[in-house]
């Protein structure tokens, strides 16, 4: 019996293709929409290949309004979950109004149609990044302060959350803002997983690249921070955990409006993850110490208590399967090559 149907905006490449996987292993109707700017459908086969269920995919672009018209035009969506993002903080501060359009404005397409169509029910990728690191120390609660994002990127992100409360305040829509960090990302199946072309930015996929001998060596920024190995410590999910997340934050479908933190409270330091590759592939790596990039933060880190008491969010999957998962992957698919 299929549940509700589903909008989700994402990028095909990018880890929401676990979400789909998720939706589709419920039995949600999941329709798809992505402009294939950074990917192409051999993800959506794979997303399928898994679940052995189809799902409707739509190579839509946010900011073509008619064409996103015909899509709710087509189906009578319940939710929608709003994943797609340009995410490269560096990009952003590069090309801040590409970022401004794409999260911002073409955002604001996709939620008109949804008061038009009167779909009112949305799931929101937001990040940590909102809080406040300069007002108020970490750990961050839900109810403490959201200002002073650092870059464009995460100013996107802010603005948005604040939209949608508004939506929420005064065109009945139903919002939850899922505020999460570092998700790291591999399917156990091996066929989907975030390989982009060109050269990533995140720490895993890079190490990723120098562990295939597509980079040279791995780049530490920096080695000065107050922590047990002097390098920069994260608290890393699991996307299949952050995908569940996005899945049970479904419980929530009546409350108006809700921000939630999506956090495993456990920290892992840069050294740490580089020891957990080196372990795994039973080799050292090249690395090297850089500079601190201008946007890292030092201390982000915010406290699970509401995940936890809302939908029983917990940690399933640990940071050196995440990483076991992504190496099979990367080797599994660079002997395809
Ligand atoms: C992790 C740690 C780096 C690369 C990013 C975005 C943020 C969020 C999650 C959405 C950091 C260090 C990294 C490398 C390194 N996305 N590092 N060498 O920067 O914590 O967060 O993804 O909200 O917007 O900024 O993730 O994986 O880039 O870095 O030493 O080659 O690894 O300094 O401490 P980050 P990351």
């Amino acid at each position: 019996m299929n549940k509700w149907n589903i909008l989700i905006t994402w990028w095909l490449w990018y880890i929401w293709s676990h979400v789909v996987v998720d939706f589709l292993a419920n039995n949600y109707n999941v329709v798809v929409i992505d402009d294939l700017s950074n990917s192409n459908e051999n993800v959506k086969w794979n997303i399928e290949k898994i679940t052995w269920k189809e799902f409707q995919f739509y190579k839509v672009d946010l900011k073509d309004k008619e064409s996103l018209r015909e899509v709710f035009q087509k189906h009578n969506f319940d939710w929608v979950i709003h994943l797609a993002w340009y995410k490269a903080v560096w990009e952003s501060c590069e090309k801040p109004f590409d970022y401004y359009d794409n999260n911002i404005i073409w955002s604001l397409n996709l939620f008109k149609l949804m008061e038009k169509f009167n779909v009112k029910r949305i799931i929101f990728s937001s990040s940590a990044t909102v809080y406040d690191s300069e007002k108020q120390d970490a750990p961050f609660y839900e109810w403490h302060t959201v200002w002073n994002t650092t870059n464009p990127y995460w100013t996107t992100k802010l603005i948005i959350e604040n939209i949608l409360r508004d939506l929420s305040n005064h065109k009945w829509f139903k919002v939850t803002n899922l505020r999460y960090f570092n998700p790291i990302w591999a399917h156990k199946s091996w066929l989907i997983w975030e390989d982009p072309n060109w050269v990533p930015w995140n720490l895993l996929p890079y190490i990723m690249k120098v562990v295939t001998w597509e980079l040279k060596q791995v780049n530490i920024f920096w080695n000065d921070y107050d922590t047990k190995d002097w390098t920069w410590e994260r608290d890393y999910i699991h996307v299949l955990d952050l995908s569940k997340a996005h899945l049970d934050s479904f419980e929530l479908q009546e409350t108006s409006y809700e921000e939630i933190n999506v956090w495993n409270w456990k920290w892992t330091s840069v050294l740490e993850i580089i020891e957990i590759v080196e372990e795994i592939i039973w080799r050292e790596l090249p690395k090297q110490i850089l500079w601190r990039r201008s946007w890292d933060i030092a201390t982000l880190f915010c406290m699970n208590w509401k995940s936890k008491a809302v939908f029983w969010y917990e940690q399933n999957y640990s940071i050196r399967e995440a990483i076991q998962d992504q190496y099979k992957f990367v080797m599994k698919n660079k002997k395809e090559l």
